[in-house]
C-alpha cells in the first residue's frame, strides 16, 4: 500500500505494512465520498471567506471536489488505491487535479472534524432513509388490516389462548411500535444534524469561520457548541444504532409471531410463495426463511450497538483512533435495518390471513372467561366472586370437553346459583361468541370494533403526518 499521507514530517521512517494494513479503513469509509467533498466544498468557501483563498482558488477547489463525486460514481474509482482513509484519498485525488491549490485546503482543519462531519452528513440522510421504508411498512400493515377488517383471532400472553381481538387490533400493535421507533430515528437524525467544522482537532480552530453560514449550506441545523465534545462524540452513532435495534427487536418478535401463525399448529397466516424457501430434500416444504433471518438480522444489529458502546466506554478524551471503529458498525446496521424494513414489509403485502383457523381456535377455547366474569359484574357480582365462578365453570367444561359454544342460557343458569339471577344467563350465552365480547372493550385503545375503527383512521392519519 503506503498511499500519500496528510502527516509525516516528524517521522523519520514510514508505517509498516502490518500497521498499515491494521488501520486502513478507505475500504469502508469510501462510502463517506460524498459527504467529504460536499463538506470540504464548504469548507473551501469558508476558507474564502476568512481570506485563505481567492475567490478563484475556491471556485477551481469546489470545481474539483465536483468531479471528484461524480468520478467516484463509479465504483472501480477506489480499486487499489492505497491510501488510509477517504479523507487523505479524497485530498491525493485534488492534488492530480488542481496541484499545490489542493494543499491549502486543510487549513485549520482537522480529520477529526472532518470525519464527525462526514459521518453526520451520512447518518442524516440514512435515518431520513430508515423513516421514511419505516412509514412504507406501516403502511403494509395498515392495508393488511383493511384486508380483514373483522377477522377475530385469540391474543395471547404466556402464549396460551388469553382474549380474543380483531386482527386489525393486533396489526395496529406493532403499528404503534413503529412509530415510536419512527420517532426514534427522528431523534438519531436530528442528533446528526448539527454541523461540527470549526471545532479543529480539539481546541477550535485558529480561523474565525463564519460556521453558521457553513451549517447554512449544508443545510444543518445548528451548529456544535464544544470543539472537545465533537472530538470526542459519536452519541450520535449510538442513537442511531439504538433506534435499530429497538426497530430490530420489534421486527424480531413479528417475526416470531408469523413464523408460528403460518405453522401448521397454527395455520393462520399463508405466506406467498415469493418470500418463502423449500427444502433440499423435503419435497412438502415452505419455510419461513424471508422472517427467520428477520429475527437473526436483528441479532447483528443488536451486536453492533453493544460494540460501539464498548468501543467508546472509558475512551480518554476526546479524539482515539479506536472511534474510527464506529463505521463498519454503523453502515452494517444501516443496510441490514434498510433492507430487514424492505423484507418485511414484502412479506407483510403478500401475506394472506385465512379467517376460520383463528376465529376456531378462538371459539374452541375459553377466552371469552374474562368477558362472562365482567358481565357478571356488571350485575352487581363482585368481581372476585365471578373469577371463582366462571373459573369453576371453565374447569367443568375442560374436564368434560365442552366448548364454550355448547352451553346456552339454560343450562349456564343450571350450573351456578349466580348464573341464574333474572336476565344474567341469557347476557352470558350471548357472551359464549367471542365476537360478542370484544364488543365491551369501547375504550379508547381496545379491541371493540369501534374503537380499531377510530385507531385505524388515526393511525392514517399519523401516517400521512410521518410521510409529509
Ligand atoms: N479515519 C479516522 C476515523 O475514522 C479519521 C481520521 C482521524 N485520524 C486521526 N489519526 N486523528 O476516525
Amino acid at each position: 500500500m503506503s498511499g500519500m499521507k496528510l502527516w509525516g514530517g516528524r517521522f523519520e521512517s514510514g508505517p509498516s505494512e502490518v500497521f498499515e494494513r491494521y488501520s486502513w479503513s478507505l475500504d469502508f469509509d469510501k462510502r463517506l465520498v460524498d459527504a467529504d467533498t460536499r463538506g470540504s466544498q464548504a469548507f473551501a468557501h469558508a476558507l474564502r471567506r476568512v481570506g485563505i483563498l481567492t475567490e478563484e482558488e475556491a471556485g477551481r477547489l469546489s470545481g474539483a471536489f465536483e468531479e471528484i463525486r461524480q468520478e467516484a460514481e463509479n465504483p472501480s474509482y477506489f480499486d487499489g488505491a492505497p491510501d488510509e482513509d477517504v479523507h487523505t484519498f479524497v485530498i491525493r485525488k485534488l492534488k492530480e487535479k488542481v496541484a499545490d491549490l489542493a494543499g491549502k485546503i486543510h487549513t485549520g482543519r482537522s480529520r477529526n472534524e472532518q470525519v464527525s462531519l462526514d459521518t453526520r452528513l451520512w447518518l442524516r440522510e440514512a435515518s431520513a432513509l430508515t423513516q421514511s421504508k419505516l412509514a412504507d411498512l406501516m403502511a403494509a400493515l395498515l392495508d393488511f388490516a383493511g384486508r380483514h377488517p373483522n377477522a377475530t383471532v385469540p391474543g395471547y400472553t404466556h402464549l396460551r389462548r388469553a382474549q380474543a381481538v380483531l386482527w386489525p387490533h393486533y396489526l395496529l400493535a406493532y403499528f404503534e411500535m413503529f412509530a415510536r421507533d419512527w420517532q426514534r430515528f427522528d431523534h438519531a437524525r436530528r442528533a446528526a444534524n448539527v454541523m461540527p467544522l470549526g471545532s479543529g482537532a480539539l481546541a477550535g480552530s485558529g480561523f474565525p469561520f463564519d460556521r453558521e453560514a457553513i451549517a447554512r449550506e449544508l443545510g444543518f441545523e445548528a451548529v456544535t457548541r464544544n470543539s472537545m465534545d465533537v472530538s470526542a462524540d459519536r452519541d450520535f452513532v449510538l442513537d442511531y444504532l439504538y433506534a435499530a435495534s429497538v426497530c430490530m427487536i420489534h421486527l424480531s418478535r413479528l417475526a416470531e409471531d408469523w413464523i408460528l401463525y403460518s405453522s401448521e399448529e397454527f395455520g393462520w397466516l399463508e405466506l406467498s410463495d415469493g418470500v418463502t424457501s423449500g427444502s433440499s430434500l423435503m419435497p412438502q416444504k415452505k419455510n419461513p426463511d424471508s422472517l427467520e433471518l428477520l429475527r437473526g438480522k436483528s441479532g447483528r444489529v443488536l451486536g453492533g450497538l453493544n460494540a460501539m458502546l464498548f468501543i467508546l466506554k472509558g475512551l480518554p478524551t476526546t479524539y482515539n483512533r479506536d472511534m474510527q471503529e464506529d463505521k463498519e458498525q454503523l453502515f452494517d446496521a444501516a443496510d441490514t435495518m434498510l433492507a430487514s424494513l424492505d423484507m418485511a414489509r414484502t412479506v407483510a403485502e403478500s401475506a394472506v390471513l385465512k379467517e376460520g383457523p383463528p376465529l376456531a381456535a378462538a371459539e374452541q377455547s375459553w377466552v371469552v372467561a374474562t368477558d362472562l366474569a365482567e358481565a357478571l359484574s356488571r350485575h352487581g357480582l363482585p368481581f372476585h366472586a365471578a373469577h371463582q365462578v366462571v373459573g369453576r365453570l371453565v374447569l367443568e367444561s375442560v374436564r368434560a370437553g365442552r366448548t364454550p359454544s355448547q352451553w346456552d342460557a339454560a343450562s349456564l343458569a343450571a350450573f351456578a346459583p349466580e348464573f341464574a339471577r333474572p336476565g344474567v344467563s341469557e347476557d352470558l350465552a350471548r357472551l359464549l361468541d367471542p365476537r360478542e365480547g370484544m364488543k365491551t372493550r369501547v375504550v379508547k385503545g381496545g379491541t371493540s370494533p369501534s374503537s380499531v375503527a377510530e385507531a385505524l383512521a388515526e393511525a392514517a392519519e399519523r401516517l400521512r403526518a410521518f410521510r409529509s
